[in-house]
């Protein structure tokens, strides 16, 4: 077998957004030689998509605010499914965070009288996303990116891993090639982080770009790892519906948490139509006092507008389906009637360009068109909450790809302080870990010729699967079946598709060579596509109730029974077993906190 080039980290870091770059900090400042492997040119990641803010409970506006307020918000907004332990580390460590990346640079707006602002958000019950008009993950990732290369952490773009490697029972290290040259690159690390973000290429609609297949995810799940909450995938309620060639692309919360509201094709406000009895005493129920809220948040309550995501994407859904939608099948998002053209373009200035741009709309003077768009998946890795281990030793998970934080849905602001806060620990964690370890198992010969013949076999096949065609019946098979809208009927038929792409990827063949090769990549990419959407097909099928990013037609009530338990998936033979798992005993005091 050829020699391939091989390095030695203490820390290895898979994914180089807000997670990873955090991660990758954390650890070198705890002393660890770290290095970090991304898919994308760095600073190319999702975390930019986090357009509002990052949620923090830091009352620099309302000053009611503190962490018990943020925590229990998350709890609700997640329906209770959350690890409560990760959402009361989250909620207590943001203001620190956000804190921190001031210190680095990051440039945030600023109240009147000088502290850093923050801005309403679904779900929240104050004013509470520290932000950057609405770039605030683009800032985000240009402070930790600034750091991690003025630290001289050694980064690997371009690169993708496509197996983790094991000895002596724990992780050893990784495998993956240059996506350039097409070589074969080995990582030897006893403490593997990932921080590869989310799954969105999966469906046909979504804000995620050509990197989000669910690598982490798969990778984690094959080395022995449990998936956990994979049923519930977030579906931001507004993405640009036209023209087609945008469709997906993110319309920031931050519209409506500035004022924006959502009429149908009659002119009608209608989330006053839709809002549920979970959130009936907290939510205002006429225009007049929906308005009063901005200005007076402790004698008025929330406009419907703002509920959780998950509410929201269906109410739209609703809409549309009974013919109140907009002209290309969406809803009408409003600001220019409730903000002067000077505000929304002060506050809102990418989504100004965004559709002054793309979409030849001037929302300062007009509606956007908008639906939902699959913008995150709360299921991921489970793991310890405190250091962010999973069950196999070393290996760890931060931001999108861990599971347990969110619950059965995330509120808007809390994926940039969940990355922050998670990702920091982790690398920390990962670094303590690989510094105690007395001995190092290191990636062998035989792991390295088994990963590279799987990684070569396309090449060996003639005539065979198109990955881009099969890409596509995947995304149709995910938006069509087990989409916003779900019933047993229809997933076990997306069940027993996906059973049939997966024959099919047996047989993709890809044309060209090795160096820079798309169809390859994209061939090799299908693997953890399919994976990730046989995990979520198969929750979905087995939780019999709707709750958070989880909506059966067929089961349509939240069931109490269904409160109690976490689905955790992993590999049982050639695909995926689920097994139902008491939620961890929240104490007393945190419980109280919920009376
Ligand atoms: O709408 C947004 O700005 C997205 C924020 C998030 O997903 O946290």
């Amino acid at each position: 077998m050829a020699e391939i080039e091989r390095h030695r980290f203490d820390v290895l870091v898979v994914g180089a957004g807000g997670a990873g770059l955090r991660a990758a900090i954390a650890a070198h400042d705890a002393g660890a030689k770290v290095g970090i492997v991304c898919k994308s040119l760095l600073g190319k990641a999702h975390t930019v998509m986090a357009e509002g803010g990052i949620a923090a409970a830091m009352a620099n506006v309302w000053k009611e605010d503190n962490w018990q307020v943020h925590f229990r918000d998350t709890m609700r907004g997640g329906k209770m499914l959350n690890h409560w332990r990760m959402a009361q580390l989250h909620a207590q460590e943001a203001p620190d965070r956000v804190r921190e990346l001031e210190e680095w640079g990051a440039l945030f707006d600023r109240t009147p009288d000088g502290l850093i602002s923050q801005r309403d958000f679904g779900g929240h019950r104050y004013a509470r996303l520290a932000h950057v008009g609405d770039r605030t993950g683009l800032e985000l990732i240009r402070t930790l990116q600034q750091r991690a290369v003025a630290l001289g952490i050694e980064v690997f773009m371009e690169c993708t891993i496509t197996k983790l490697v094991k000895g002596d029972g724990r992780i050893a290290g990784a495998f993956g090639y240059w996506r350039e040259s097409g070589r074969f690159i080995a990582f030897d690390a006893p403490s593997v982080v990932l921080a590869t973000g989310g799954i969105g290429k999966s469906y046909k609609v979504t804000s995620n770009s050509w990197e989000y297949t669910g690598d982490g995810h798969a990778l984690a799940l094959e080395a022995g790892a449990s998936l956990v909450n994979m049923e519930f995938v977030q579906f931001h309620p507004t993405g640009m519906v036209w023209p087609p060639s945008v469709k997906g692309i993110l319309v920031t919360e931050s519209v409506r948490g500035d004022g924006g509201v959502l009429r149908n094709s009659e002119g009608r406000r209608f989330m006053f139509d839709y809002i549920p009895e979970f959130f009936k005493a907290e939510t205002a129920d006429s225009e007049d006092e929906a308005d009063r809220w901005y200005e007076d948040k402790t004698n008025n309550r929330r406009p419907p507008e703002l509920l959780p995501r998950d509410e929201v994407a269906r109410a739209i859904n609703a809409e549309v389906k009974a013919g109140r939608g907009s002209p290309h099948g969406g809803v009408f998002l409003d600001i220019a009637s409730r903000r002067s053209p000077e505000y929304v373009r002060r506050r809102l200035p990418s989504m100004y360009h965004q559709f002054k741009e793309l979409a030849d709309v001037d929302i300062t003077a007009e509606p956007m068109e908008v639906g939902p768009t699959c913008h995150y998946v709360m299921g991921g890795v489970a793991v310890d909450p405190d250091t962010g281990e999973s069950a196999v030793q070393g290996l760890y998970a931060a931001g999108e790809v861990a599971g347990g934080m969110h619950g059965a849905n995330r509120l808007g602001g809390n994926s940039l302080s969940d990355l922050l806060v998670f990702g920091r620990r982790t690398g920390l964690n990962a670094a303590y870990a690989a510094a105690r370890l007395r001995r190092r198992p290191e990636v062998g010969d035989d792991d390295i010729r088994a990963a590279s013949e799987h990684a070569l076999a396309p090449f060996g096949i003639e005539g065979g699967e198109n990955p881009y065609a099969v890409q596509q019946d995947l995304q149709e098979v995910m938006h069509n079946l087990v989409g916003i809208i779900r019933t047993a009927d229809e997933m076990e038929q997306a069940l027993t598709d996906l059973a049939g792409l997966w024959e099919r990827i047996t047989r993709l063949s890809v044309e060209g060579h090795r160096q820079y090769n798309p169809g390859w990549h994209l061939a090799l990419d299908l693997h953890n596509m399919l994976r990730v959407s046989e995990c979520i097909a198969r929750a979905a099928l087995e939780r019999t109730e709707s709750r958070g990013g989880h909506t059966r037609d067929d089961y349509p009530a939240t069931d109490d029974s269904w409160g109690r338990v976490n689905l955790h998936c992993r590999i049982d033979g050639d695909g995926v077993g689920i097994t139902p798992e008491p939620l961890p005993q929240m104490p007393d005091e945190l419980r109280e906190l919920f009376n």
